[in-house]
């Protein structure tokens, strides 16, 4: 059976007409089905471009990028949900008509998925804003929202750009444990995007780290702590190690040392 993510030399230069900006030099890695994957790198090393090009909303200017594949059901409407870096909430909607969206793209009937939205919303502590629209709601509770949006119509992939970026410190160790409980319960496969080192570990089977702009590949990292992982086991020394391997990897151990100097 090949992989479920095949990813092979891809590079991607978004055409700016003045030579175009090199986004992603050189990335190759492959993920198996039910996978959890966390991405991390620079900001502005091109992260977001990688996701993007995995769910289809730009392709790379070369190399080879498939999903599915020979020995895999896949069906790239149904089978993608993403979490973007903000919430994009449709603002006339309300919470509950938001998550029905991709029920409604995909063709499918709608009430018999509001059961699935209630119980989605109540997992993510958002039971009774059903009814509310969008701008009722803080931004880390819409971006709460556009989780549950993500995972309405059980997808097989599940692509996070940075989603817990702007939720207050408690509630993101919170849906850490909610995703690790949905992911273990589903099995989905899941690329994850932060600039958290320690929610990369958390979460991780294994860490790719990019470089710097334009993207390559310095390391990919297993993360062989058991599971399910809890929080207290942040405090480690195994957990500590795989966190300070990062850093180092990352480049931070050069920046305090010019910074002390
Ligand atoms: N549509 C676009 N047109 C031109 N350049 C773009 C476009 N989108 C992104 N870029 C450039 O590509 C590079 C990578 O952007 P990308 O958004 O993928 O980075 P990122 O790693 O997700 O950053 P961050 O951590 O800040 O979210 C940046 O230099 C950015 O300016
Ligand atoms: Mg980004």
């Amino acid at each position: 059976m090949q992989p479920f993510i095949h990813v092979r030399d891809v590079q991607k230069r978004y055409d700016t007409g003045d030579g175009g900006v090199l986004a992603i030099a050189k990335v190759s890695f492959d993920v198996a089905a039910g996978e959890f994957v966390t991405v991390v790198g620079p900001s502005g090393c091109g992260k977001s471009t990688l996701l993007k090009m995995m769910c289809g909303l730009i392709e790379p200017t070369s190399g080879e990028l498939v999903i599915g594949g020979a020995g895999h059901e896949f069906r790239p409407g149904h089978d993608i949900g993403m979490v973007f870096q903000q919430p994009l909430l449709l603002k006339w909607r309300t919470i509950e008509d938001n998550l029905l969206l991709p029920v409604e793209f995909l063709g499918e009937r709608r009430e018999s998925f509001r059961p699935r939205a209630r119980a989605l919303l109540k997992l993510v502590g958002l039971d009774g804003f059903e009814g509310k629209h969008p701008y009722e709601l803080s931004g880390g509770m819409q971006q709460r929202a556009s989780i549950c949006r993500a995972l309405i119509h059980s997808p097989k992939l599940l692509l996070m750009d940075e989603p817990f970026g702007a939720l207050d410190a408690l509630t993101r160790e919170r849906m850490n444990l909610e995703l690790q409980r949905v992911w273990m319960e589903e099995r989905k496969t899941v690329i994850f995007i932060t600039h958290d080192i320690q929610e990369a570990v958390f979460l991780a089977d294994r860490v790719i780290v990019l470089t710097a702009r334009p993207a390559e590949m310095a390391a990919a990292i297993d993360i062989e702590l058991p599971r399910p992982r809890r929080l207290a086991m942040k405090t480690t020394p195994e957990f500590g190690a795989y966190c300070r391997r990062l850093y180092d990897l990352l480049g931070f151990q050069e920046e305090e040392a010019a910074a002390s100097a």
